[in-house]
Order: structure tokens, then C-alpha cells, then sequence
């Protein structure tokens, strides 16, 4: 285990790969971590490293760092990657196409995993086949370590301890989701394609949610009996500010949720209700995500339908979606907010607040290289020694939000 690096980075070569690079650039010279980048184009590895060494000022990454070539397709390659590292960080995506040999070849190589997934169907479908053998492995695979879902769900964490400390008793908690771009105009959209396609398999697959959730659930969870409606495109004031709001459909509510399941089964802690939602800051940004929204969920039903979709991503997204992604300047100019409601079993209410930069790739890129660092570090502060896991469950009880805070996010109470 000793000759392994500390990290490898699998899809080195990708939008966010890119970013997840020159992050781990920077830790590695501050941590002395040994590190690599793998893919399936040596030519490519070696022009992500020019990049990095361009945009960081560390000098020589292409000539200094391991390279390694795999390829999902070949699964003996994926088993001989991981062999080479103690934490494999996998940016592969769409997972659901590309990730689960990924996860076969850690659990084969007895080798710690991580991804930035945001697809509640392969998250939980991983879960549900692979938690035993990993238990038996002792090995932690972890998903969602990007901004999906690891704000909402370290969010939610870090104020059931905090309420659990003062005795409060929490009924359930809201998220209101903002992200502010600086810049006037968005030329090249704020979203890269790959998610965009990773959500239209996704919503053209939802269905297939609940067999899943039936296996994975079986037990029902006792939560409080204070319900509240979720709030459909209704004005919502929190702490004297108004805006709409629109459910989130993101991964966070169903990795939030199974972060409770895992704490009222094997924990023993009362479960809480999260209900997300998306700020936004006028009646017209409503309309325009329900006549946008309305497409997208119609288009996903039927295959031309779908094939539009990814043809054609920044049309039937206003411009938000684009092959090439966003430009680094429209990234480091962007930063996001999280809201936090907690409503109390007494009817009060409190207010916290998870901030910080870019959330899709620079935060992506600072959350996930965080979480290996706990896994390299902490990993005695797993709740068991491996398992299939949630950032929430598996970090939860590091000093993963004290370690964000020195990297440009803050969790306050407001
Ligand atoms: N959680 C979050 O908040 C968050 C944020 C950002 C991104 N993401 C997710 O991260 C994933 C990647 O996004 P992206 O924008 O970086 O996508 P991307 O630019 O398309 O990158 C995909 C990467 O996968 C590699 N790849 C594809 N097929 C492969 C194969 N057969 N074998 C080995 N490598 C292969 C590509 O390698 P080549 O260069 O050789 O093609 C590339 O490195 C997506 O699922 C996205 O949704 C999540």
C-alpha cells in the first residue's frame, strides 16, 4: 500500500477534470502528496498537466507527475489504476454510463473511492450493490463529493450537531440554492454539456427510482410529524429578503435522504425532512424555467426527444448549457449561497448560511480534493471502517467544514 499515491485522478483530461487537476496541484505542493492523473489519452494527460503548471505557477507537472492510461472499456486497465493509489477521485461522467466498472476496480484494488456524481440513480444503485462488499473490503466509496450534493448534505449535518449540542429538536430543514455571476453576460454558458446530459438520461430514467429506493428503504423512517407543503414557484421571505423559489431537482434531496436513513439505522438519530429549493429573483426567471423546464421534462420521454436535447443544449437552455463550458473568467467571477431553514419541533425557526465561489467546477474541484484529504488523513473518523457512504456519513464527523472554511466557503449561523 505504501508504493501507491496518495491520489489519482481519473478524467484528468475533462472540463471539470481540468479544474480537479490544478486543485490538486496546489494541496499536493502544501500537503507533499503523491499524486497522479489517469486517462484514456496520453497526449491529453500530458496537456491537462501544460495547463495546470500554466495556470498554477507550479513549474514542470507534465515531466513530474505519474501518468496513467485506462480505459472504462477495459476493465483490467481500471483494476491496474487503482492499484496504483490509496484514493481513486473519479470525474468520469455521465456515471451512469461510465462509473460502476470504475467502482469494481477500487473495491478489486482495495482502493478508496470518490467521484463529483450527481445522478441519484447510480449513487443509490451503487449503494444498494456494493455497500457489503465494501464493508468487507474496508474500503470507502463515496459519491456526490462535488457541489452536488456535498453542500446541502454537509449543510444539513453540520446543524443536526449543532442542534443535537443545544438539545434543540429539528422538524425538518429547507434549502434555498442561489448562484450569482458578476459578469454581465454568460458568454459560454455556465454549465458544461456533459451534466446536461448526465440530466437528460436521468429525468428519462426517473422512473426507475423506486425499485431502487424500495430495496435500498426498507424501513420506514420515523420522521416529525411538522409537515409542510413544498412551495411550487410561490415568494418566499427568509430573514427579511423575498424571491421566488422552485423545487431543486438535483441530487441533494435524495443524498440527504439517504444520509438520514444511515443515521436513524446505524446511528440511532431522529431522521430529518429536507425539502431544496432554487432562489430565484423575479416573476420572469419563474416563467422562463417553467416554459424551459416543461420542454426539457417533455423532451425526455420520447427519443427524438432526448436526441435533440443533446444536439441542440444550449437552444433548449436559454444559452446555460454549452459543449465547451463556461470561460474561466464568467467561472471565477461566479459564487453561490445556500440557505438553510431549520424549523424546530417548538415552531422556531434558524437560519444558517453554506457560501462560497463558482460552485460547478472551481467549488467541485476544492470540495472533492477536500474529501480525499479526509480519507488520506481521517479515515478513523469513518463510522465504519468501509462501506458505501454519503459526503454527510463519511465526513461528517472529520473536521471537513473547518478545513473548507480555510479554503473559501463559510457556514454561518445568521
Ligand atoms: N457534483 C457536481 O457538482 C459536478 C460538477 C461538475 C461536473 N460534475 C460531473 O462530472 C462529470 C464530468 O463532467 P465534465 O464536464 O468534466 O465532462 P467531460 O468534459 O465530458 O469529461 C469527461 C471525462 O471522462 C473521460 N472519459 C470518457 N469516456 C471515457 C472512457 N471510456 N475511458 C476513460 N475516460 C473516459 C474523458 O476523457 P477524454 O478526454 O479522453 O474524452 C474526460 O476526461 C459529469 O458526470 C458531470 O455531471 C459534477
Amino acid at each position: 500500500m505504501s508504493k501507491r499515491l496518495d491520489v489519482l485522478i481519473f478524467g484528468a483530461t475533462g472540463y471539470t477534470g481540468q479544474y480537479v487537476v490544478e486543485e490538486m496541484a496546489r494541496k499536493a505542493k502544501q500537503f507533499r502528496f503523491k499524486w497522479g492523473v489517469a486517462g484514456r489519452t496520453a497526449n491529453k494527460l500530458k496537456q491537462s498537466l501544460e495547463e495546470a503548471s500554466n495556470v498554477t505557477g507550479i513549474e514542470n507537472l507534465a515531466s513530474n507527475i505519474d501518468m496513467i492510461i485506462a480505459n472504462v472499456t477495459n476493465q483490467q486497465s481500471l483494476v491496474d489504476m487503482c492499484g496504483h493509489t490509496k484514493v481513486l477521485l473519479n470525474c468520469v461522467g455521465p456515471y451512469r454510463h461510465y462509473g460502476e466498472p470504475v467502482v469494481q476496480a477500487c473495491l478489486q484494488a482495495r482502493t478508496h473511492y470518490i467521484d463529483i456524481c450527481g445522478e441519484p440513480q447510480f449513487l443509490e444503485t451503487i449503494q444498494l450493490q456494493y455497500d457489503g462488499q465494501a464493508k468487507e473490503n474496508e474500503i470507502a466509496i463515496v459519491g456526490s463529493c462535488g457541489f452536488d450534493s456535498l453542500v446541502a448534505d454537509l449543510g444539513v449535518e453540520m446543524i443536526r450537531q449543532e442542534c443535537e449540542t443545544n438539545n434543540i429538536d429539528i422538524a425538518l430543514i429547507e434549502s434555498f440554492f442561489v448562484i450569482n455571476y458578476s459578469t454581465p453576460s454568460v458568454s459560454r454558458g455556465v454549465i458544461h454539456f456533459a451534466t446536461w446530459e448526465s440530466a437528460v438520461y436521468g429525468l428519462s430514467q426517473a422512473y426507475r427510482l423506486q425499485s431502487i429506493r424500495r430495496k435500498l428503504f426498507p424501513q420506514k423512517l420515523p420522521y416529525a410529524n411538522y409537515k409542510m407543503k413544498s412551495k411550487s414557484f410561490t415568494k418566499t421571505t427568509v430573514n427579511g429578503k423575498s424571491f421566488w423559489t422552485i423545487p431543486f431537482i438535483g441530487s441533494d434531496k435524495s443524498v440527504v435522504q439517504r444520509s438520514q436513513y444511515f443515521n436513524y439505522t446505524v446511528l440511532n438519530k431522529k431522521p430529518i425532512r429536507f425539502l431544496p429549493y432554487f432562489q430565484l429573483s423575479s416573476f420572469t426567471a419563474v416563467v422562463k424555467v417553467i416554459f424551459y423546464g416543461l420542454i426539457f421534462s417533455l423532451f425526455t420521454k420520447f427519443k427524438l426527444g432526448m436526441r435533440l436535447l443533446l444536439q441542440f443544449p444550449r437552444f433548449f437552455s436559454a444559452g446555460l448549457v454549452t459543449t465547451e463550458g463556461p470561460t474561466r473568467h464568467d467561472c471565477e467571477q461566479a459564487s453561490f449561497k445556500m440557505t438553510f431553514v431549520t424549523h424546530t419541533e417548538n415552531k422556531q425557526k434558524l437560519i444558517h448560511e453554506f457560501a462560497g465561489m463558482d460552485p460547478g467546477y472551481i467549488g467541485t474541484s476544492k470540495l472533492s480534493i477536500a474529501c480525499a484529504i479526509m480519507l488520506l488523513q481521517e479515515s478513523d473518523r469513518l463510522p465504519t471502517k468501509g462501506g458505501v457512504f454519503t459526503p454527510a456519513t463519511a465526513f461528517g464527523r472529520t473536521s471537513l467544514m473547518k478545513f473548507l472554511e480555510t479554503e473559501g466557503f463559510s457556514f454561518t449561523k445568521k
